[in-house]
């Protein structure tokens, strides 16, 4: 599913990102180009990182 539709990012490609250090939308941003289009994925994308930041933070 697209996250960012601009940009033609996937949820998946977010996680991947974060995955591999990208914990911001400004970093997903860089490295994808999410979020810097029309901005309307942005909340999306916030959320998606507070929930790899929460589930980074349980796990430590
Ligand atoms: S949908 Fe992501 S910048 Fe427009």
């Amino acid at each position: 599913m697209f996250v960012c539709i601009c940009r033609a990012v996937t949820e998946d490609e977010v996680h991947e990102h974060c995955s591999s250090g990208a914990m911001s939308v400004d970093a997903i941003g860089e490295r994808c180009g999410a979020g810097e289009g029309c901005g309307t994925c942005l909340e999306r994308l916030q959320q998606i990182v507070n929930e790899r930041v929460a589930t980074a933070n349980s796990a430590a």
